[in-house]
């Protein structure tokens, strides 16, 4: 182990938060039981918010290391659950948020919040997919399972080339489902059909008030974007479906009626990845082994090193990133 190594630590700098890169001591690290040398982190839309100095919605404190997905090597383990040299990673738990997280050549964390790496992907990989893929994979199985899809159903997938938008697309489409993409970036069409979209909406279609029931256009539903666009996309879902919404991307409002509800049975399933327990990781992490093609997370991701990590949160909030963005941290994952 070295004795001092480069994290992106976000701190208070006079009436805001900035994120630079530091070099860290193993002694600076908040507690836990398992100590990982992290080969790869990722750029989620949170992190690219606090890498921004938009701490705000995201960092309980600070000095806070951004990073909510790490992948990596057991350094060192108190627990008996992990021994050194096992490849893990973990999602959420508040890495990022409330802990320190994958941003930093080394991290410690809780032994309960580690997962084996799935052995079809590699650790750059698995942070391609992400958070934000691991997402997209729990609002799939919830459509299925509490949302009734049934295969040559029609899925409507909003912010579709975003990061859980494009997993989204893919999952669908592998899974034998048609997929309705809605998108603003004209840019995106070839790539979403690539990933197996049948027909794109331009997502202005979805942007104005509507009628609180319009004609059904789709059995499913996932929604990345919120505001008026959900409002519509429930106004449009067909009888006794579900849409599964996880994100805020067009605002957190959700200006609405109760009618998609209570006239169609419409459901308005909730999808949550941070403090999702392990078996519906585990779950989600199966289905994106069986249907996601490595050679396709290849293809939706690029990677950058760490000391990129503050410009490419300023790409992906200005809404100029198609796909994943994967950070490699130390020299392992180069
Ligand atoms: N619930 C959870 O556990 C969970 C987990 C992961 C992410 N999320 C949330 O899910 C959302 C998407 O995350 P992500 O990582 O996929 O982010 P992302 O890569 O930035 O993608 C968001 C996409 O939304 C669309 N979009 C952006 N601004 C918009 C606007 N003003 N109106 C309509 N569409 C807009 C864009 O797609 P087009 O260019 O294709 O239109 C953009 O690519 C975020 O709100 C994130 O916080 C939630």
């Amino acid at each position: 182990v070295t004795e001092q190594f480069n994290a992106v630590v976000v701190e208070q700098v006079g009436d805001r938060a900035e994120a630079q890169l530091r070099r860290l001591a193993l002694s600076d690290l908040p507690e836990g039981e398992v100590l990982v040398r992290v080969s790869h982190s990722s750029v989620n839309y949170k992190d690219a918010l606090l890498l921004n100095g938009n701490r705000n919605k995201v960092a309980r404190s600070l000095p806070m290391v951004p990073g909510i997905d790490l992948a990596g090597s057991v350094v060192s383990s108190a627990s008996d659950r992990w021994i050194p040299g096992d490849q893990v990673m973990a999602n959420g738990w508040g890495l990022g948020e409330v802990h320190w997280g994958g941003l930093s050549e080394y991290q410690r964390v809780s032994a309960s919040w580690l997962q084996p790496l799935p052995e079809v992907f590699t650790a750059q990989q698995a942070m391609a997919i992400g958070t934000a893929g691991y997402t997209a994979a729990l609002c799939v199985l919830d459509l299925e399972t509490r949302g009734g899809l049934q295969r040559g159903d029609r899925v409507l997938v909003t912010g579709a080339s975003g990061g859980v938008g494009s997993v989204s697309v893919a999952l669908l489409a592998a899974a034998g489902y048609r997929v309705v993409a809605s998108t603003g970036s004209t840019e995106s069409h070839d790539y979403l059909k690539q990933l197996g979209a049948e027909e794109i909406l331009d997502r202005s279609e979805l942007a104005e008030e509507g009628r609180p029931l319009q004609k059904e256009e789709w059995q499913g539903a996932v929604d990345t974007v919120g505001g008026l666009t959900l409002a519509n996309v429930l106004a449009r879902t067909a009888y006794g479906r579900a849409v599964a919404a996880c994100g805020l991307a067009g605002g957190a409002q959700l200006p609405g009626t109760v009618l998609p509800h209570i006239i169609r049975g419409v459901a308005l399933l909730g999808v949550d990845s941070v403090m999702a327990p392990v078996r519906r990781r585990l779950a989600a992490w199966e289905r994106l082994a069986r249907d996601l093609d490595p050679r396709t997370v290849d293809e939706v991701s690029r990677t950058e090193p760490l000391e990129r990590a503050v410009e490419v949160g300023q790409e992906l909030l200005s809404g100029s990133v198609t796909g994943r963005i994967v950070i490699s941290v130390s020299e392992e994952g180069r």
